[in-house]
């Protein structure tokens, strides 16, 4: 199933090195997933928020040097990296 990666790059997220992770994610070239530089996603205040359709898993204070093992295991083996989940109000 073809995913979208949606990373925050909104002043809260930027301040906190959204554009750094946007970067990260970028320089893999996954089939079937499209990555996107987003508007405010509505969690300000935990880092740089990213967040994986269709499914609605949410990542919180990602930094570059998680975005391997969320591409590696995530967007490649479509297994959520559990240590890393954020869990939102409506999850
Ligand atoms: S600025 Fe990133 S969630 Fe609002």
């Amino acid at each position: 199933m073809n995913k979208t990666v949606l990373v925050c790059q909104n002043r809260a997220c930027k301040i906190s090195g959204s554009t750094a992770v946007l970067q990260a994610f970028q320089a893999y070239s996954i089939p079937g997933v499209t990555v996107i530089g987003s508007g405010c996603l509505a969690q300000c205040g935990n880092g740089t928020m990213v967040l994986i359709l269709p499914e609605e898993i949410w990542y919180s204070q990602v930094s570059p040097d998680n975005v391997k093992a969320i591409v590696e295991q995530h967007l490649r083996k479509d297994k959520p990296v559990e240590s890393m989940v954020y869990k939102t109000k409506y999850s």
